[in-house]
């Protein structure tokens, strides 16, 4: 049977709160039937937790820091998600890695926050989920430094060129995630990915961010990931059924769903 899992979407956001239950309802009808709520912070770990527990089986919780809420208080945050992690199973630590772009100015500990998670991932044999924006050659920085670690996990929203993509397989057992962005008009995004191929590749929304066409610039939601199946299935000239087989094996495997 054709099935689908958005492995990115942050169901738990303020933007579902008056509808969950259409949009998870809509997802099943698109054969979405299962996605992975990735942490932000502190803040949001108990919505986060509340939405998981109200759907067992359709949504699974991850725990982690996101790059962009490490601040002054990121010993605390940090923590947080060891105690976290310790008290309930989760399918992955994150989205954890690192963001030049809203800011620079806690860049050094974004990467001992991005490795101290990678630690704890490999411990708890758990894959990661990277946030990676702006700060490409210092998450490489890091992820040598893991190297003998064996690190495995999925850079979410990757949009990195092909060769960005050969230098992360060198540095672990690492997927792409592939939302929207490859829908846009002009996107370099969908040459790299004729390259990539369906084997490295999961599927994602970034729910309630990153609409594809036509709904660029909405809200997203779980159930567009048939859209970006179907731009994939049109890029890679592969039946539709395939990219949804192939992608969700590769889901399947990475967190072992
Ligand atoms: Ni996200």
């Amino acid at each position: 049977m054709t099935q689908f899992i958005d492995t990115h979407s942050h169901l738990y956001d303020n933007d579902f709160i008056s509808d969950l239950p259409e949009v998870i309802e809509r997802a099943k009808e698109s054969k979405v039937l299962r996605c992975i709520l990735p942490a932000v912070d502190k803040s949001c770990q108990q919505s986060l937790m509340d939405t998981a527990s109200g759907y067992p089986g359709t949504l699974f919780p991850a725990a982690g820091l996101h790059p962009t809420s490490v601040g002054e208080n990121w010993e605390e945050e940090l923590e947080f998600v060891y105690e976290t992690a310790a008290a309930h199973k989760y399918i992955a630590i994150g989205e954890i890695g690192m963001d030049g772009y809203w800011s620079k100015d806690f860049l050094s500990q974004q990467a001992i926050v991005f490795e101290k998670q990678i630690e704890l991932a490999v411990r708890l044999n758990l894959p990661v989920i990277i946030h990676s924006r702006e700060a490409t050659e210092e998450i490489f920085k890091v992820l040598e430094r893991c190297r003998q670690l064996n690190v495995k996990g999925v850079f979410h929203a990757f949009s990195g060129s092909y060769e960005t993509f050969c230098r992360i397989q060198k540095t672990g057992n690492f997927l792409v995630g592939i939302g929207g962005v490859v829908t846009f008009k002009k996107a370099a995004l969908a040459e790299t990915v004729k390259k990539i191929g369906l084997e490295n590749i999961v599927l994602e929304t970034d729910a309630p961010w990153l609409a594809p066409a036509p709904f660029r610039g909405k809200r997203n939601e779980p159930s567009y990931i048939g859209i970006i199946a179907q731009k994939l299935s049109e890029l890679l000239e592969k039946d539709i059924d395939e990219v949804a087989e192939k992608t969700t094996g590769n889901a399947q495997r990475m967190f072992n769903l």
